[in-house]
C-alpha cells in the first residue's frame, strides 16, 4: 500500500491524478488530507479505488508527501511529530514532492532540510522554480524508487500512427490504435521505468507517463532524436509511413478537379537515424508482416541494426491492429521466440522481459 499524505498548497488539485495513476500501476492507495488540505480539494476529488482514509489503515509500503509544505519539509527533515514515515520505520521508503515558491525554495533553512532530507535517502523531486514536479515525475519517482526490475532506465516509447498531409483536411495514415505502444509504456512503468510516450494521433493518453504528441513521420522523429541521448531503452511501436505526399495542397482539393494522381516519396527511416546517432542505446523495432514474419523480422533486425524486432502476422483477424490482443515473433540477435496469442498487456510483459535480458546483457 502507497500513503499518499496530501499538503494543503494549490498542487494539491494534481493530488487525485497522481493518487489514480499509483493505483492504476496496481497499488493499493490511501490518501490522507493533512489540515486545511480541503481549502484545495477534498476527499470527493479522489475517485475509487484511491481511498481517502483519517489514518492508514496498515502499514504502507512507501509513503509520499504531495505536495509538501515547507512545514513538512522541516518536520520530516528534524524529525518532528508529524512523520507518519518514522512511525512505520526507517525500512518504508519516504518520497516528497514540495509545492514550494521561488523565495521559499531558495532559502537557507528550506535548502538545509532538503539536504537532510536527500542525506537520509528521502527521495525529493521538484518541479521548476520550486513548484510541485508534474504528474508524471511524481509517479515515476515512487515507481522507480519502490525498485522494480527495471527501476533506473529511462524508456522511451513511440506508438499509435503517423498522419502524412494530402491538403489541408485529408491525410495518409494507417489503422495503428496506440494500444500496443500503450500497453508497452504501462508495462514499463510498472516496472519501475521512467517512461516516456511519443504519441502519433493517439485518442487516450496513458497515466503516469511523459507525454509527446506529434502527427507526422517528421514530428515523431524529431521527438524521438530529441530525447533518445538521455533513454536507455527505445520501443518503436509506433506504425511510422514508409511514404508522404511530395506535395501538400494549401487548400482542401475540390471533387470538380477530375482525376489526380499523388506522387508520393519515401520517408526518412526513424530507425536508422536514432541508431546512426546512439549507438548504445537498446533499440527495439517492429515488423507487420502479412505472412510469417519471422525472416521479416530478422531482415529488419540486420538492416536497421537494432536489438529486437517484435514481428507479428497482420493477415490473422482479431489480433494487431486496433485489437486487444496480439501474438508476436520477438526475434533478438541471439534467437528468439514465440508469444501466443494474449491481451496487449500480456505481450507487452513478455517483449519487456527479452528487452530487460537484453539490456542487461549489453551492460
Ligand atoms: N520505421 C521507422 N521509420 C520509418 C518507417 C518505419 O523507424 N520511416 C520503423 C517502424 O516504427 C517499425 C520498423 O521501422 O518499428 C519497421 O517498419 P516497417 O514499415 O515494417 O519497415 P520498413 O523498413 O519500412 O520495411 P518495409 O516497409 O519494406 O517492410
Amino acid at each position: 500500500m502507497i500513503l499518499v499524505s496530501v499538503g494543503p498548497t494549490v498542487g494539491a488539485l494534481l493530488a487525485p491524478a497522481f493518487a489514480r495513476d499509483l493505483a492504476a500501476a496496481g497499488h493499493e492507495v490511501q490518501v490522507v488530507l493533512e489540515p486545511r488540505t480541503e481549502h484545495f480539494v477534498g476527499p470527493g476529488a479522489f475517485a475509487p479505488p484511491t481511498r481517502v482514509v483519517e489514518a492508514p489503515l496498515g502499514v504502507p509500503g512507501a509513503v509520499l508527501f504531495a505536495p509538501a509544505t515547507a512545514g513538512t519539509l522541516a518536520r520530516l527533515a528534524r524529525g518532528l511529530d508529524v512523520d507518519p514515515a518514522g512511525a512505520f520505520g526507517r525500512d518504508v521508503p519516504v518520497f516528497v514532492a514540495p509545492d514550494l515558491d521561488a523565495a521559499t525554495v531558495s532559502h537557507p533553512a528550506v535548502q538545509a532540510n532538503l539536504e537532510a532530507l536527500r542525506a537520509d535517502g528521502r527521495r525529493v523531486v521538484l518541479g521548476d522554480g520550486g513548484g510541485l514536479a508534474g504528474v508524471g515525475e511524481v509517479v515515476a519517482l515512487v515507481l522507480g524508487g519502490l525498485g522494480g526490475p527495471m527501476a533506473g532506465l529511462r524508456v522511451l516509447v513511440t506508438a499509435g500512427g503517423t498522419h502524412e498531409p494530402l491538403d489541408s483536411v485529408r491525410f495518409i495514415g494507417n489503422r495503428s490504435s496506440g494500444k500496443m505502444g500503450l500497453a508497452l509504456a504501462r508495462v514499463a512503468l510498472r516496472l519501475g521505468a521512467e517512461v516516456t510516450v511519443v504519441a502519433a494521433n493517439v485518442a487516450s493518453r496513458e497515466p503516469g507517463v511523459g507525454w509527446v504528441d506529434v502527427e507526422t513521420v517528421e514530428q515523431l522523429r524529431d521527438a524521438v532524436l530529441e530525447r533518445a541521448g538521455s533513454a536507455d531503452a527505445l520501443i518503436m511501436a509506433a506504425a511510422v509511413s514508409d511514404f508522404t505526399p511530395a506535395s501538400v495542397a494549401r487548400e482542401k482539393i475540390r471533387r470538380s478537379e477530375g482525376v489526380r494522381s499523388v506522387e508520393l516519396e519515401p520517408t526518412p527511416d526513424v530507425l536508422k537515424a536514432v541508431r546512426e546517432q546512439n549507438p548504445d542505446l537498446f533499440v527495439v523495432g517492429f515488423a507487420a508482416t502479412h505472412g510469417d514474419p519471422v525472416a521479416d523480422a530478422r531482415e529488419k533486425l540486420q538492416k536497421k541494426g537494432v536489438d529486437i524486432v517484435v514481428g507479428n502476422d497482420i493477415s490473422r483477424k482479431g489480433l494487431g491492429f486496433g485489437a486487444e490482443e496480439n501474438e508476436v515473433h520477438v526475434v533478438t540477435r541471439g534467437g528468439g521466440r514465440f508469444v501466443p496469442r494474449a491481451s496487449k498487456t500480456e505481450v507487452a510483459r513478455e517483449i519487456l522481459k527479452d528487452v530487460l535480458a537484453g539490456i542487461k546483457e549489453e551492460r
